[in-house]
């Protein structure tokens, strides 16, 4: 089990670096009143065959050499031991979505800590992609575009400190709005 549920996104969005994805959109949303948290990814990448797709919630289906094929699994088995689950849409050339549901109050869920740095990790780490992130709690909403900070994602982007503390700032007093961290 990952010791906080950032850690799996940073997974899943790199599968969907992976498959060249040129947009991914990371969604959470916490619903105390529901007892549901839920984490969506979507991506605009090379998505998968239905065949493939079949196979990639199990455990060491890679299609990636040197990879162990954990990612997904470990996100559903997540989610599943937590009474929720996990479901993947994809369709080929046109992209991929991954949806984990936790049920908010379930012992073991995983928390969520860490989303300033994994944000900011994936952001910087893949400057060239259009790279979104929504989250919601309990119905307040914070809403981060790296583009607002990086630019059009098809210019060469300025990796500058200044820039780089201006979108942690960004993402530390927004997540702080809705109430976290
Ligand atoms: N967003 C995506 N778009 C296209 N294919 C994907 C996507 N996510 C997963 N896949 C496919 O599903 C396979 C399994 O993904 P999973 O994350 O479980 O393992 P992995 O990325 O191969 O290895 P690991 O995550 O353990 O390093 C990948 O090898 C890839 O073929
Ligand atoms: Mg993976």
């Amino acid at each position: 089990m990952m010791e906080d549920l950032s850690l799996h996104i940073l997974d899943i969005v790199e599968n969907a670096v992976a498959a060249d994805a040129t947009r991914i959109t990371v969604t959470i949303n916490e619903n105390e009143r529901r007892n549901l948290l839920t984490v969506r990814i979507s991506d605009n990448g090379r998505g998968m065959s239905k065949k493939d797709a079949r196979r990639a919630l199990d455990p060491f289906f890679t299609t990636k050499g040197k990879r162990t094929g954990l990612g997904l699994p470990l996100l559903a088995q997540a989610a599943e031991h937590c009474g929720g689950g996990a479901v993947l849409t994809t369709v080929p050339n046109q992209g991929t979505k991954v949806a984990a549901r936790f049920r908010y109050r379930h012992i073991d869920r995983p928390p969520l800590t860490a989303m300033v740095a994994t944000i900011t990790a994936l952001v910087f780490g893949h400057p060239e992609i259009d790279f979104r992130y929504g989250h919601r709690v309990n119905g307040l909403v914070f809403r981060f575009a790296s583009r607002e900070f990086l630019g059009d994602p098809r210019s060469t982007p300025c990796l500058c400190p200044s820039i780089f503390r201006a979108a942690k700032k960004n993402l530390q007093t927004g997540l702080k709005k809705i109430g976290r961290t």
